[in-house]
């Protein structure tokens, strides 16, 4: 067996599979996000830890392995999130997670110290409000007390990998999010590191995703029903283990993942960077690959913010039926007409990264009329987390990243209706897999490869990962979806200053 855990936004979840990739038991648990000002978000990750202790637990119970029998831990989590601990390894803070905005200052303190092109060719990607370089500056400057205190600077999932092991660690993939690596060299920048004034000692020890960095120790066995000494390897930031998971791990495959961000990913055998800045160029989670990733901030985020503050009839309507309410909201939007009468969305609730990289801009329903009904919005939102998408799409093909055949995974992934808009906007047929865990299961494979169960990682996903259902793009629908497409893209050049 391999255990694969996710340390997601909404929640963490657990899933143990056997060495076919099937999932023996599985386990979410949810926790709070705190947004004490617009466009701030934090989370507490003793809430990760808690999460991830409860989902070990409950799957080893509840599949009654024997624990011996788990021959590794990989990990996967949200990226770019800053967690600081003390010398005890106590966070000082809440963790400031990958959608908060608070650093447009910082980041033109990073353009300034180290001038865009220098930052672009180092860590190949312009200075971002959403990278943690921005973050770790921003505390440093406001709240010099904690930054004095600061002994451990990791990543989400890598604070989870200290609870299970000790180790203070990370790898590639996640990493190259921090802003603070030179990405092409798979390693800390000491130039950046120097510039910014970073010790070095505050990061974790730099591994490929698939290495072993350490085993489980007993107080975290004690904790979680694991048993001591269970290898842990690298794993990956939650996207380059959602591509593991779909099988995309050589040049000319690509997957769109929904889940609260939405992001489209491809694999480069070079650094291949958009000098505009436009979407991200990481480590991949394939060791001497690397990737070419978006990040729309607000995609399954939107439609969650519409289910929690405008769909409660639904919500109690499902409750009532016993079924989820996204199904209920999606059977309603496809009683509209693709355009939804002309009503459209911009998912800019967090701001954005990719192809916009704007703290500043805000969602917009635009062309709001007296015909629209709750269905409407629906639509609108589904239609428009979806356009962003194909925006970034776009970006790749101008890049020349080649896309004839994509991927879908994430919980936007579970309706029929959202994967044909998909097809149908980026006019490539769209498939999802059989097994629906994405992240958890790249990070299983990660571990499988580390423990010598699998030999390698192409063949490895090749034989695991089996498509499931694959749609077509209806050629009438495209055809529509370009026209309110245009009008999308104008609305936020139209809207900048007013942002
Ligand atoms: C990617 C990004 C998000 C988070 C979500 O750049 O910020 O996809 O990883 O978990």
């Amino acid at each position: 067996y391999l255990l694969g855990i996710d340390i997601g936004t909404s929640g963490t979840k657990t899933v143990l599979f056997d060495t076919d990739a099937n999932t023996v038991s599985s386990k979410t648990c949810e926790y709070p996000l705190y947004q004490e000002q617009n466009g701030w978000a934090e989370q507490d990750p003793l809430d990760w830890w808690k999460a991830t202790a409860e989902g070990i637990q409950y799957v080893i119970t509840q599949s009654r392995v024997n624990p011996k029998d788990i021959k590794g831990i990989g990990l996967s989590g949200q990226m770019h999130g800053l967690v600081m601990l003390d010398s005890d390894g106590l966070p000082l803070r809440r963790s400031i997670i990958w959608c908060d905005q608070r650093t447009g200052k910082e980041v033109e303190d990073m353009n300034r110290l180290l001038t865009p092109e220098k930052l672009i060719d180092i860590t190949a990607n312009p200075a971002l409000t959403g990278f943690t370089a921005a973050k770790i500056l921003w505390v440093r400057k406001n709240e010099p007390e904690v930054y004095k205190q600061c002994a451990h600077i990791l990543l989400p999932k890598d604070y989870i990998r200290y609870k299970l092991t000790g180790d203070f660690a990370t790898e590639v993939s996640d990493a190259s999010g921090m802003q603070l690596m030179d990405v092409s060299k798979r390693d800390w920048s000491d130039e950046v590191l120097d510039t910014l004034e970073i010790n070095r000692g505050l990061l974790g020890k730099m591994y490929e995703s698939p290495d072993i960095t350490g085993q489980v120790h007993q107080g975290a066995a004690a904790e979680t029903g694991l048993m001591a000494g269970t290898i842990v390897v690298g794993g990956a930031g939650d996207n380059p283990a959602a591509a593991i998971g779909t099988g995309i791990v050589s040049e000319g495959s690509a997957f769109t993942t929904i889940g609260t961000s939405g992001v489209v990913y491809a694999i480069s055998d070079k650094v291949a960077i958009d000098k505009k800045g436009r979407v991200h160029t990481l480590c991949a989670s394939v060791p001497g690959k690397w990737t070419v990733m978006s990040c729309t901030q607000g995609a399954g985020l939107s439609l969650q913010w519409l289910r929690n503050n405008v769909c409660s009839n639904e919500v109690a309507e499902a409750k009532e039926k016993g079924v989820d309410p996204y199904e209920i909201m999606t059977a309603m939007a496809a009683k509209v007409p693709v355009g939804a009468d002309r009503l459209v969305y911009l998912p800019y609730l967090m701001g954005e990264r990719s192809p916009h990289p704007d703290p500043d801009c805000r969602g917009t329903f635009f062309g709001l009329s007296a015909i629209h009904e709750t269905k409407h919005l629906i639509r609108a939102v589904l239609e428009g987390v979806a356009y962003s998408q194909l925006e970034c799409v776009d970006v790749f093909r101008e890049m020349g990243v080649n896309i004839n055949d994509m991927m879908i995974c994430g919980g936007g992934a579970r309706s029929d209706m959202w994967r044909q808009m998909f097809a149908d906007m980026y006019q490539c047929p769209v498939s999802t897999i059989q097994a629906e865990q994405g992240g958890a299961l790249g990070a299983a494979i990660l571990a499988g490869i580390g423990a010598g169960v699998y030999k390698d990682l192409e063949s490895t996903c090749k034989k695991l990962i089996l498509k499931k259902s694959i749609q077509e793009p209806i050629k009438s629908n495209s055809m529509e979806y370009q026209k309110y497409y245009k009008l999308y893209k104008e609305l936020y050049i139209t809207l900048f200053d007013s942002y």
